[in-house]
């Protein structure tokens, strides 16, 4: 399968007054064309960063190192101008959550629109074609009573709707690679349900790629092909969704999935350490239960596994 996205050896660090803080190492992956990737780690990981830096909205402060290529060009630090031809119609984001990204002012449909920049569908008929695959989205995300809610303003939809409104918002352009960030995040039980089913189909239908970020594990296994697992800024493991999510290689993963509701909830002790005071081995290191001598003097590499990679001394090549 041809890669879609290339992402070598990613490093992202923030200018904070004199220090510089380095959060994103070496971070690698490569989506293909159709294929859903999740990444899953605990929050302050690392994961929204990665998102950012693909779609070229980290702020102002951001170093970014490494490559991202996109259809085998390089895209990691082009300028603006150059990476516009890029947002939307090639990679697209679907915003995070209704009530910061929709404008309670602004009929949802038209909102939807407005994300298709191309002027020539502000006028007539490319305006109406325009309406009419809107619709066609709402009617494919089942939308109910697609014709009126065009014209609704947010606050006459449930937040199942709203949620649809901006998946609507991130697929209208139809991008090749969709980039969707904790869209089960504070949410509640019956609408992340509701929203899972929303990708799935989307899925199914295989209309694009998607960097699916989260840290709902059990979302991430309904939706995705293969499970990258970021740890601290590095991803420590890589894999087949089945593979990862069974036959966990990473001490980190394997806690992970026993933090699980449906895997006995065996919360991991210990927090994440600070990105301004890092281990000097493996960052994981002061919380595993693997440990051996090695893993505080030394960093582990990423290790080639059958079908993945795993960055565990526990692993040779
Ligand atoms: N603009 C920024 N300036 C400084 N630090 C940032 C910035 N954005 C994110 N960070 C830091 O990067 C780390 C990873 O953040 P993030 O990618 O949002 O985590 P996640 O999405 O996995 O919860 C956090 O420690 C966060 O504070
Ligand atoms: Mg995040």
């Amino acid at each position: 399968m041809e890669n879609l996205l290339e992402v070598k050896n990613l490093n992202v660090s923030f200018l904070m007054g004199k220090r510089k803080i380095h959060i994103l190492k070496d971070v690698s992956f490569n989506i293909e064309k159709n294929e859903v990737l999740a990444v899953i780690g605990e929050t302050g990981c690392g994961k929204s960063v990665t998102g950012s830096a693909i779609l070229h909205l980290l702020p102002e402060n951001a170093e970014v190192g490494g490559s991202i290529k996109y259809n085998g060009i390089d895209i990691t630090n082009i300028h603006e101008n150059e990476f516009r031809p890029y947002r939307g119609t090639e990679i697209a984001a679907v915003p995070q959550s209704p009530s910061t990204s929709l404008d309670p002012l602004m009929k949802v449909g038209k909102q939807v629109s407005e994300c298709v920049t191309d002027k020539k569908y502000k006028y007539g008929e490319h305006k109406k074609q325009l309406k009419e695959s809107i619709i066609n989205i709402f009617s494919k995300l089942k939308l109910p009573r697609i014709n009126e809610i065009y014209d609704d303003y947010p606050c006459e939809l449930s937040g199942g709707m709203n949620q649809r409104i901006l998946i609507s918002m991130g697929i209208v352009t139809k991008p090749k690679l969709l980039i969707v960030d904790e869209p089960t995040k504070a949410i509640d039980w019956a609408l992340r349900k509701e929203v899972i089913e929303v990708f799935q189909d989307l899925k199914k239908e295989r209309r694009c790629a998607m960097l699916f970020i989260t840290h709902d594990i059990a979302a991430a296994k309904c939706v995705a092909d293969r499970i990258a697992v970021m740890y601290c800024g590095q991803i420590v493991e890589i894999g087949y969704t089945n593979d990862v999510l069974n036959n966990p290689k990473h001490p980190y993963t394997k806690g992970l999935i026993a933090s699980m509701p449906s895997r006995g909830f065996h919360v991991m002790e210990g927090y994440m350490p600070s990105f301004a005071d890092l281990p000097i081995g493996c960052r994981f290191e002061p919380r595993c239960s693997e440990k051996t001598d090695n893993c505080s003097k030394y960093e582990p590499q990423m290790i080639n596994i059958k079908n993945g990679y795993v960055k565990c001394f526990r692993f040779k090549l």
